[in-house]
Formats: structure tokens, sequence, C-alpha cells
């Protein structure tokens, strides 16, 4: 269905690892808002195009581009084709993200540099890529950690750390980009039910998913798992011109389940 005007109207924006997941989910809310959307991706180019097709039956322009995230020197020239197609980025949210699960002494590394590539590097070379195509207009930037970052989590050691550099970016970042009219923050997601979700709940903490899920929801005061459109929203407020005075924050979107104290999870 075509969707007329929204606050994001004439806006271009960008998001990383938008084939599925949350990534997908972000991309979608940002056209219903009004957005024309890079679709980025690695592999998945059928789902990348779907989401495409999507973003056009909202009555935007939608192109999917294949970009390997752990090899930054591929960012510019990625940068330098999207400004050739659409002539400028508003929008860019820092989504992708992947990892070996393993605990911090079993890492290979390889797997250390290739998660820190994908969530440190390639976002560095990205802001630099994107900054001058959004000078002249308020620009946007949104990246995507999670609670790793800042509680210790089973086989997250070096996701976690890579999670924290990007929050760390996310605030000096926001000092620098602030006077040239640029907002840039993180959200922190706690369980939203995806493809990585399931994987490491199976493979980094050996547990069945459903049952996994069921046990998590039951510890989540709003007592349901995250969805992709949960965090979307909160994306798509940090992207509109509602959120122009909020700047260099990580919000965490978790349905308060890193509130609870551990002491209380001894009642359960
Ligand atoms: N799910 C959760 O519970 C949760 C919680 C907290 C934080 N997060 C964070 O939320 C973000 C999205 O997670 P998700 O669960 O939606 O992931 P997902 O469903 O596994 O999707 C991952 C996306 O990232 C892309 N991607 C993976 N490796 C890449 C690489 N090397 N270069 C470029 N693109 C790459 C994938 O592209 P292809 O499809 O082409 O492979 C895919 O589009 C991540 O930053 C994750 O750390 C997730």
């Amino acid at each position: 269905m075509v969707t007329d005007g929204g606050r994001l109207a004439g806006r271009v924006a960008v998001v990383t690892g938008a084939s599925r997941g949350m990534g997908r989910a972000i991309a979608l809310r940002l056209a219903r808002d009004g957005a024309d959307c890079v679709v980025m991706y690695r592999r998945d180019a059928a789902r990348a195009g779907e989401a495409v097709a999507e973003i056009e039956r909202l009555g935007r322009r939608g192109l999917a581009l294949r970009l390997e995230l752990a090899e930054p020197a591929e960012v510019a020239p990625a940068f330098a084709r999207i400004g050739e197609a659409f002539g400028r980025v508003d929008i860019l949210v820092w989504n992708a993200a992947a990892t070996a699960f393993r605990p911090t002494l079993e890492q290979k590394s390889h797997n250390v540099d290739r998660t820190f590539a994908i969530s440190v590097d390639s976002f560095v070379a990205a802001v630099q890529a994107a900054v001058p195509l959004m000078r002249d207009r308020p620009g946007r930037v949104v990246a995507v950690s999670g609670i790793d970052s800042h509680q210790a989590m089973t086989a997250h050691g070096v996701l976690g750390a890579a999670k924290a550099a990007l929050e760390s970016l996310v605030r000096s970042l926001a000092m620098e980009l602030g006077p040239l009219g640029i907002t840039v923050n993180g959200v922190s997601p706690g369980l939203v039910e995806t493809d990585s979700a399931q994987f490491y709940v199976e493979r980094g903490i050996s547990r069945e998913y459903t049952d996994a899920v069921k046990r998590i929801v039951a510890l989540t005061p709003v007592r349901r798992a995250g969805t992709g459109e949960d965090v979307a929203a909160l994306v798509a407020y940090l992207a509109s011109d509602a959120a122009a005075f909020l700047t260099g924050q990580t919000i965490v979107i978790d349905g308060g389940l890193t509130v609870v104290s551990p002491l209380n999870l001894m009642q359960a």
C-alpha cells in the first residue's frame, strides 16, 4: 500500500543488515515514515530484494546493496555508489553485527578482528563516508548496540566489547557532529526474536529456544520478548525531527529485563 508523506518524507536512509531481522523491520518502518531506503546486506540477496520490493510498494525508492562489513576498505566505495544513486544520505542506521559466540578464552584472533571490523572499523569508515553526504541538512546516526555492552553474558565477551566501543563512539561522534546538525544515538535491545537470537540461545548457551524464550519472558517486567518493530519504532523516533535535542545516548529497550536486580531472580 502506498503511503503519503510521513515525518521522514524526502529523507534517504541507509540501514546495514537490513535483509532480515531487526534491520529489515527498521528499514520498513523508516520507509513507512516516508524515507527512501538503502538495504545493505552481506549474503542474502533474495531477502534483501524482498525488502526493497516492500519499500517500493510503500511508494518509496529502495536499493539493495551488498557490503561485507568485515572489509572496512569496501565501505567508502559503497557510499560513493549511494551518493551517485540518491545524491545524499540523511539517516545512517548501523545495525549489522556478527561474531563467533564463544568463551573469550576460546576466541581465535581472526574472530576478534572480524567482530571489531564489522561493529567498529566499518562504522567509523561509514560515518566518515556518510557525513559529507549529510552536511547541508539535519543528519541522524543510530547504532544498534546490545545489553552485552554493559552486562556479562556467556559467549558474548568479544561482541560485548565491540558494542561497548560502539557506544563510546556514539558519545564522541555526538560531540564532534552536533555542531554540523547531526545527532548520534544508540539503541540497546534485550531479547528480540530473530535468527541471531535463536542461534545464540541454541549454540551460545546450549538451551532449547522455545523454552529459553519462555523463561526470559517470565523474567521480563512487560512479560514478552521484543520484536523488530519495537526497536524500529525507537529508531524512527531518533531519526525524526522530534529527537533533535537528543544526542550521545544509548537507550536500552528490553521490556525492563535489565533493571531487575539479579537478587530478585532468586525468587524465581
Ligand atoms: N536479536 C537480538 O536479540 C539482539 C539483541 C541485542 C542486540 N542485537 C543486535 O541487533 C542487531 C541485529 O541483530 P538481528 O538479531 O536482527 O540479526 P540477524 O537476524 O542475524 O541479521 C543479521 C543481519 O546482518 C547482516 N550481516 C551479518 N554479517 C554481516 C557482515 N559481515 N557484513 C554485512 N552484513 C552482515 C545479515 O546479512 P545477510 O542476511 O545477507 O547475511 C543480516 O541482514 C545486531 O547488531 C545485534 O548484535 C540483537
